[in-house]
C-alpha cells in the first residue's frame, strides 16, 4: 500500500513540474517579469541603467559591449576569440531570451568575466529592459 502512496505522490510531483514549466512561456517578457519578481523590492527593469550598465566596464577589462557591441541590434564579435555572436536585442533576434536556462548560464558565465561576481536580478531586468526597448 505504501508504494502505491508513493506512485501516486511521484505522479503528482511530476505533473505539477510539468504544469509549472509549460505554463512560464519562455518569452523576452516573462523573463524580464521574472527578473524583477527576483528583485523583490529593487528598482528594477530601467533601460537607461541597463544601457549604462551594459557599455561601462567593471572593474576587470571587459564590458558587455566588448563582446555584444555598444548597439546590439546586429552583430558582435567575441572579444577573444572573434567568434560571430548574433544580436542580442530579441527585437532583431527572435532566439533571444526565450529559454531561462540558457540565459541563466550565459549571465552567469558573462556577468564573472565582466564584473567577477554574478549579475544581480535587478541588473538582469535593466540589461533585459533596454535590450525589449531597442526596435
Ligand atoms: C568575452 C565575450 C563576452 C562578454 C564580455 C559578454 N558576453 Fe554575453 N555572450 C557571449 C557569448 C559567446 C554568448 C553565447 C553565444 C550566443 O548566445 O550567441 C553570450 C550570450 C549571452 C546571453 C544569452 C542570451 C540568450 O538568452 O540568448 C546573455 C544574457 C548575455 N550574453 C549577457 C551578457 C552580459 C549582461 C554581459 C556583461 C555583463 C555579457 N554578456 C558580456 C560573450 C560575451
Amino acid at each position: 500500500m505504501n508504494v502505491v502512496r508513493w506512485v501516486a505522490r511521484a505522479w503528482a510531483i511530476c505533473t505539477l513540474i510539468f504544469a509549472a514549466g509549460v505554463t512560464f512561456a519562455q518569452t523576452p517578457a516573462a523573463l524580464l517579469a521574472h527578473y524583477k519578481t527576483q528583485a523583490l523590492g529593487q528598482a528594477a527593469g530601467d533601460a537607461a541603467r541597463g544601457q549604462a550598465f551594459f557599455t561601462s566596464t567593471h572593474g576587470n577589462e571587459w564590458k558587455c559591449a566588448s563582446c555584444h557591441g555598444a548597439v546590439p541590434t546586429g552583430k558582435g564579435e567575441h572579444a577573444m576569440t572573434h567568434k560571430v555572436i548574433e544580436p542580442m536585442a530579441p527585437a532583431f533576434n527572435s532566439q533571444r531570451f526565450s529559454d531561462l536556462a540558457k540565459s541563466e548560464k550565459w549571465f552567469r558565465r558573462n556577468c564573472k568575466d565582466v564584473l567577477a561576481r554574478e549579475c544581480s536580478a535587478a541588473e538582469k531586468a535593466d540589461v533585459l529592459a533596454w535590450l525589449l526597448s531597442l526596435k
